[in-house]
């Protein structure tokens, strides 16, 4: 041995290192996890009564404590370095001392570990248990929006006369917004303050109308169609506006099409939605798109044309827009009006469906409250 380490008997360094591993190791022997340096623990500190986290936290703390312990900067590693320096008489018992004091320290980690990893499996177990005898639970069911179920209820109508439906792009171009069906470059429906333009050349569609125009480029004359969809406004939201609403558009091309099959289509709609006994009214209006053009309206479900505070004494409920489709629209899909004629219209569903459900403030219609959407089951 060197000079200077002679009275410093290496026994003692192994007796050292065993003292500091048990030391050490009786922290968690002990079972022991918030007070380390307090003896009398109340048994709720036993890992037995430990959460599976408290756990996992003992267990990388315990990973620590074995780096420490058996690791290449540990108190047995540095005893094990002097074992060439130690007399050669003693050299061999020396080292099965160390060796042997490794193993017990082995041993007692490996086994601790083990330990911890039962705990830790079995609040696994525990946690992912299902008792499967408890009830299940129901998925609510859901149901239509009133706006859906009298949009299907018009779609079924006019499927049934032969119409088909047609569905198409809410943002559009200035042609179908306007050009193509016939509003000048001045009408007061381009004005942004009525209509929301995004990008340049792009608006949301403010009417159905567009639709006609895609459709009869698409299908050409003779057409029979419906359009329901969404059209945006710039209106402040009141109890009969709402700045998005849905309309119904419908085109009828054909050879010799007339005003009759406008009335007579139109009649037999309400029939089917409102009741047998409704009655329609035409009365002359201007939309650049129909020549001539008229507002339809229908007798009133309620007081069937007393007059009531649904019809505001009038007797009468207004439907909507309607007219001979204008030969200029025609001819801005390639359709030559003097072979082929029209009728169209179009109509909100939202304040439809206000009336027939008796709603007072169609915005009851987008506030997506459960308690008012289930009374429509
Ligand atoms: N697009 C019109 C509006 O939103 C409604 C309308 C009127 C549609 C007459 C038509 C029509 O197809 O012929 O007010």
């Amino acid at each position: 041995m060197p000079e200077g380490d002679k009275q410093q008997d290496p026994r003692q360094l192994v007796e050292e290192a065993r003292k500091a591993f048990e030391h050490e190791f009786g922290r968690f022997d002990r079972l022991r996890l918030r007070d380390y340096e307090s003896d009398k623990l109340p048994a709720s500190d036993s890992i037995e009564n430990m959460s599976l986290s408290d756990v996992e936290a003992l267990s990388r703390e315990f990973s620590e404590f074995r780096s420490q312990q058996t690791g290449k900067k540990s108190a047995l590693a540095s005893v094990k370095k002097i074992i060439g320096r130690v007399a050669p008489e003693e050299r061999a018992a020396f080292g099965q001392l160390v060796q042997q004091t490794e193993a017990d320290f082995l041993r007692l980690i490996e086994e601790f570990e083990l330990r911890l990893k039962h705990e830790i499996a079995a609040r696994r177990i525990e946690r992912e248990r299902i008792d499967v005898t408890l009830p299940g639970r129901r998925p609510r069911r859901g149901h239509l929006h009133p706006i859906t179920l009298l949009r299907q209820k018009i779609e079924d109508i006019f499927v049934s006369l032969g119409y088909a439906i047609e569905d198409d792009r809410e943002i559009e171009t200035d042609f179908y917004n306007f050009t193509a069906l016939n509003i000048p470059e001045n009408h007061p429906a381009r004005d942004p303050l009525d209509t929301f333009y995004t990008t340049e050349g792009f608006a949301l569609r403010s009417q159905t109308s567009t639709v006609q125009i895609h459709a009869m480029e698409r299908r050409s004359a003779p057409l029979r169609m419906i359009a329901p969809g969404r059209v945006f406004r710039r209106d402040t939201p009141d109890a009969t506006h709402n700045p998005m609403f849905y309309q119904v558009e419908g085109l009828c091309v054909d050879r010799n099409i007339t005003m009759a099959h406008l009335k007579g289509t139109l009649t037999e709609m309400v029939h089917r939605l409102v009741g047998p006994e409704t009655r329609t009214r035409f009365r002359p209006s201007y939309f650049p798109f129909t020549e001539p053009s008229a507002e339809v309206d229908y007798s009133c479900f309620k007081c069937n044309g007393a007059g009531c505070r649904i019809c505001k004494q009038s007797g009468w409920i207004e439907l909507g827009g309607s007219g001979m489709v204008h030969p200029n629209v025609l001819r801005a899909v390639g359709i030559d009006p003097e072979e082929f004629s029209g009728f169209a219209f179009g109509f909100g569903i939202d304040r439809m469906s206000a009336l027939l459900y008796k709603l007072d403030d169609i915005r009851l219609l987008f506030e997506n409250d459960v308690r008012f959407l289930e009374q429509f089951n």
